[in-house]
């Protein structure tokens, strides 16, 4: 199924997901409409972007603006017809969400309100949205299946809930609606060029990017959150997916979108590897990669850390033709080659 010429509008284009994802896309060659607030990146990584399209980057048109601007969405509607919306935008950080809960039921649920009712306007009908695995809370068990009951143990996990359900909702309301919810597990590693990466704003609250740091000298040790766990090693398993493998995920959701000719309904899936890996596997697999030792120091747990998540992936493959590809050891070379070509992340500084 060809997207050649498809018109996409993705908002939070220029964040760590967005950025890999408009590369995939201009691949595709896809019309690109780049909107973000820049309040968590610049458009430095769509200049990168361009760069690695391979002369696709004249598909692509960076818009500085805010999902809370509907007056600006809607111009960007009324001068595009856009087949459809894959949605990034939103606050991220677990902890600022606990101490500043109002920014983030603002910014991304008013957000999205914004701009679904841009799009009922413009008779735009397909949204793929960024969810997330923390709609399973602490999971009774692994694998987590779509269909587990979800909760949420934060104010930002309660945004991707709560969006959740306005798109399940919308959907409810005119069933023309295509609604893909997308749940991602950990994703981490960059572009194999190096050119685009993760930029995280002042100290990571993930494990990945911190890793990362401390390689690099910028960071003195990573802090290991619990060696108690019930797992092999004593330390927490996740689900880490390669964020070209996620961003190819994208692609897969519109190209079902594209074919179902806009019949999709509302759909919800996993994307992640179905694998787990602990804290000190991972961090063995980055040290292999970086070819240095990364110090780290056990502390107690991290409140609200589950032992192990990982998801149950067949459901992506059954519904969209995908599967992430990429090992582990995979995400470690291509993040240490991001981080050795730009320590100090896209501006070059210290933040
Ligand atoms: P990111 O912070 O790198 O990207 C988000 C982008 O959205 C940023 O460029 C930011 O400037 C922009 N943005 C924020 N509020 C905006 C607004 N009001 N208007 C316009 N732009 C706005 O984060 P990411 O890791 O690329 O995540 C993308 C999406 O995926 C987010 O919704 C996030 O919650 C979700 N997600 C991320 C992870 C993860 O671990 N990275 C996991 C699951 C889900
Ligand atoms: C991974 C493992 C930690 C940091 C978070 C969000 C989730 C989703 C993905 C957006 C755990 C351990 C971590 C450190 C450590 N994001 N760790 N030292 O907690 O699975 O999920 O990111 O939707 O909502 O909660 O990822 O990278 O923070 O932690 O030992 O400095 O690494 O205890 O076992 P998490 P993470």
């Amino acid at each position: 199924m060809s997207l050649s010429g498809k018109t996409v509008l993705v908002t939070g284009a220029a964040g760590y997901i967005g950025s890999h994802t408009c590369l995939q896309l201009l691949k595709e060659e896809c019309k690109v409409i780049a909107y973000d607030n820049l309040d968590n990146s610049s458009f430095e990584s769509l200049e990168r972007v361009k760069r690695l399209s391979g002369g696709n980057g004249n598909l692509m048109t960076s818009i500085e603006g805010d999902i809370l601007d509907g007056e600006k969405l809607d111009e960007v509607f009324e001068a595009n017809e856009i087949f459809a919306v894959i949605h990034f935008a939103g606050l991220k950080a677990v902890g600022e969400s606990v101490s500043k809960p109002l920014r983030y039921y603002e910014n991304n649920i008013n957000g999205t309100v914004v701009l679904l009712k841009s799009m009922v306007k413009a008779k735009c009908k397909s949204i793929i949205f960024s969810s997330s695995a923390t709609v399973y809370g602490e999971p009774k068990t692994v694998p987590c299946t779509e269909e587990f009951e979800t909760s949420a143990l934060n104010p930002y996990g309660k945004t991707k809930l709560f969006i959740e359900h306005i798109l399940t909702d919308q959907h409810a309301s005119d069933n023309e609606w295509n609604c893909l919810i997308l749940r991602y597990f950990n994703p981490v590693g960059a572009h194999p060029s190096g050119e685009i990466g993760e930029d995280p704003k002042g100290i990571p609250n993930n494990l990945m990017p911190f890793v990362q740091q401390v390689a690099v000298g910028r960071r003195p040790e990573l802090s290991v959150f619990g060696t108690d766990y019930d797992t092999k090693d004593g330390t927490g398993r996740r689900d880490y997916i390669h964020v070209v493998d996620l961003a190819d995920g994208h692609v897969a959701a519109l190209k079902k979108i594209a074919k179902e000719n806009g019949k999709c309904g509302r759909i919800v899936v996993n994307l992640g590897t179905g694998k787990s890996t602990s804290v000190l596997e991972l961090v063995g697999a980055f040290e292999k990669a970086a070819g240095k030792k990364i110090p780290m120091k056990m502390v107690a747990r991290r409140p609200g850390d589950a032992a192990e998540v990982y998801a149950k992936t067949d459901l992506a493959y059954e519904i969209l033709g995908w599967r992430a590809e990429k090992t582990i050891e995979e995400c470690c070379v291509d993040q240490w080659n991001w981080a050795s070509k730009n320590p100090y992340g896209y501006s070059g500084k210290e933040d």
